[in-house]
């Protein structure tokens, strides 16, 4: 288990990122370590009451003795009945803000059982302190949290994700240097969460996985066999991907033909938002193995999810990984996708739908 603790920086940056509606406020950090995000936050609001948690004895005897006015407690926080037999338990729903730096590893996959509203899921380590947090919070509190990337868009948290989306609005505000850790640890973003007043009924939700049909190109670039416009189809690569727009290839080429309305982006390299690019109605080209293309049923429809995703730049973003050339698998693109596209800021909903139509 990890134990990097927040640079000042950082932790400044985090707090700095709350829109507290409350003077006197009650902050809480469940994996306090030495302190670091509650230090920032007395920082930013001297007279707050700060509640620091942390597993490991020493930690916290360290803050009792440096900070004798916050109220302290010695819990593991992944087990509820080690938090609920400790001092922790009277702060329940009286917290208007929850900073953290959870622990994650990358080295164990275990999961943990947590409850979010009717549901049980098993999540990640860095998943489940959120997911505790949240019995914490007054009902307009907020949680703001540095998280490793792939807790964004792994397989075991997805479904916690889009549990939580219905209660809050999820925020990925900035995707940090991997030197925010000395590049020991995984690449990491700032998450803000805030509840929404009106949850969002489930039912809304139109867009899922496999509602979104994904496809990745399969000609080779090294090998391509180029033919003539009359047997082949437009060879698209990624230098075809400019400011929102696939430009013309010259090449021609036999493969699987993608026909637009769709929606393309690269595989593998840096993303940035012009790459991201419609491939416009009745439009018919081959991709090379670089590019992955979403298939939609209109224009409405792929302007619609190229706008979710920008709005969200960093969570897409946050999906391309790797030690060379980052890169995202099909798989992680499916599921940062449908969970863009489900956010409380843009359901793709029937009702709006219709009013793009
Ligand atoms: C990544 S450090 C972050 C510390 C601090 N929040 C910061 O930002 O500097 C994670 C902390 O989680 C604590 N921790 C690990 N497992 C825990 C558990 N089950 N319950 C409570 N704290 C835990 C570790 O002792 C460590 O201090």
């Amino acid at each position: 288990m990890d134990s990097f603790y927040t640079s000042p920086e950082l932790a400044d940056a985090l707090v700095g990122l709350a829109t507290p509606r409350r003077r006197k406020l009650s902050i809480a950090d469940f994996a306090c370590g030495e302190g670091s995000l509650l230090l920032a936050a007395e920082r930013r609001w001297p007279s707050a009451s700060m509640i620091a948690n942390d597993v490991s004895a020493a930690s916290v005897a360290g803050l009792r003795k440096s900070r004798p006015k916050w109220r302290t407690a010695c819990s593991d926080f992944l087990n509820p009945r080690s938090v609920l037999s400790s001092s922790l338990r009277k702060h329940l729903a009286g917290v208007d803000l929850v900073l953290l730096n959870p622990p994650f590893s990358r080295r164990t996959r275990q999961t943990f059982e947590v409850a979010a509203g009717d549901e049980v899921f098993h999540a990640s380590i860095a998943m489940a302190f959120v997911v505790n947090s949240i019995p914490f919070l007054r009902p307009d509190g907020a949680i703001l949290a540095v998280l490793p990337d792939g807790c964004l868009v792994s397989k075991h948290d997805e479904p916690v994700w889009r549990a939580l989306r219905k209660q809050f609005k999820v925020e990925v505000i900035r995707d940090n240097a991997r030197s925010a850790f000395q590049g020991v640890r995984a690449r990491t973003c700032l998450v803000r969460m805030t509840k929404l007043s009106m949850p969002l009924p489930a039912t809304e939700h139109v867009a899922s996985p496999t509602a979104l049909a994904i496809v990745r190109g399969c000609v080779q670039m090294h090998s391509r066999k180029v033919v003539s416009s009359r047997i082949g189809k437009p060879l698209i690569h990624t230098n075809h991907l400019q400011n929102g727009a696939v430009t013309s290839s010259g090449v021609y080429v036999v493969g699987a033909v993608l026909t637009g309305p769709a929606l393309l982006f690269p595989r593998v390299g840096l993303v940035t938002p012009g790459k991201l690019c419609v491939l416009s109605k009745g439009r018919r080209v081959t991709l090379s193995d670089c590019v992955l293309g979403v298939a939609c049923e209109s224009e409405t429809e792929v302007e619609l999810l190229r706008k979710m995703v920008l709005a969200d730049w960093p969570t897409f973003a946050s999906a391309y990984r790797g030690t060379g050339a980052p890169y995202i698998t099909l798989e992680r693109a499916s599921r940062v996708l449908c969970n863009i596209s489900t956010d409380g800021r843009l359901l793709l909903t029937e009702a709006s739908r219709e009013a793009f139509t």
